[in-house]
């Protein structure tokens, strides 16, 4: 089962004393949810006005932060400068709390991207497989990562209502449970959909599996309902954090978070064998990335 696990932090550049930092470290590496009770992203009275789908172009879900560019917004030059700013300002706070609580993926948090999602979390999923109130984990199409680890920093932003999640059952149990309906890839179809552009790069054997975990847990009508779960409630001005290449979780309802992806080699991890890569390995028996 997936652990939730909270730090009672007060600032986004904590202090850890060492067994604080161990907690955080062996939770998140651990597949567990560590969650802040008490770290809120504080939003400016004039910011308020930002906890409105209205900000969303038509088109894209999320709002995002990638580098200086902001995408998926619609408005007024200054009013979009304002919320770039916003978004910015989370990203940098989000970035201190990874360089505090994880000195090891430093050196990562300036590559991150970061999301503002003032859309209702469930109801608009078009297929089953984009449906994210299903259990999953993360796991994209289009961008293969050879086994880099999604670290995601979540903030409640919404002052009224609480974002609800479920999470399942722990990463090696859920692998064990769908691995075997993971059809191995044709030969020769990862090369053809990178060069036809479907991927961006080669689909590697891991990236192949995470994919398949993805979908036959998320095509899993029994399964949704009957594994191993729990409700999470994180509430206004909760800020939590995890890696969601390895949990299992699903939107139940909210609105209006902030998010902060980063991604890191396994090698930058503290425990490496933690990760899901090393975990499908072993279950395979076969190294799952191509030699270099
Ligand atoms: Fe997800």
């Amino acid at each position: 089962m997936t652990d939730i696990v909270s730090l009672d932090l007060t600032s986004w550049r904590p202090e850890p004393a060492p067994e604080a930092q161990q907690t955080a470290i062996r939770t998140l590496e651990g597949g567990g949810v560590l969650v802040l009770a008490h770290l809120a992203f504080g939003l400016s009275k004039d910011e308020l006005r930002f906890l409105s789908p209205a900000w969303s172009d038509a088109r894209a879900k999320n709002i995002s932060l990638d580098g200086d560019a902001l995408k998926g917004a619609r408005g007024a030059a200054d009013d979009l400068a304002a919320l770039r700013a916003m978004i910015g300002r989370f990203a940098a706070c989000a970035g201190d709390l990874i360089k505090a609580l994880f000195p090891r993926y430093g050196p990562y948090v300036a590559r991150a991207r970061t999301s503002f999602r003032p859309q209702p979390a469930v109801g608009r999923a078009l297929s089953w497989r984009k449906d994210d109130a299903r259990l999953h984990i993360d796991a994209f199409p289009s961008r293969p990562n050879h086994g880099e680890r999604i670290l995601r920093v979540f903030s409640n932003v919404n002052p009224l209502e609480d974002r609800v999640w479920r999470v399942g059952e722990a990463f090696p149990q859920m692998a064990r449970t769908f691995l075997p309906q993971v059809r191995r890839p044709l030969p020769g179809m990862p090369a053809l959909l990178a060069l036809l552009r479907v991927t961006k790069g080669v689909r590697s054997d891991y990236d192949h599996l995470m994919l398949g975990l993805h979908d036959r847990a998320k095509a899993n009508h029994a399964y949704q309902n009957g594994c191993e779960q729990r409700v999470v409630h994180f509430a206004p001005g909760t800020t939590w954090l995890c890696f969601s290449d390895q949990v299992m979780h699903a939107a139940v309802s909210g609105q209006h978070m902030l998010e902060q992806t980063i991604h890191l080699p396994v090698a930058a991890l503290y425990e490496p064998e933690s990760s899901p890569l090393a975990i499908l390995e072993a279950l395979c028996g076969r190294p799952l990335l191509p030699a270099h």
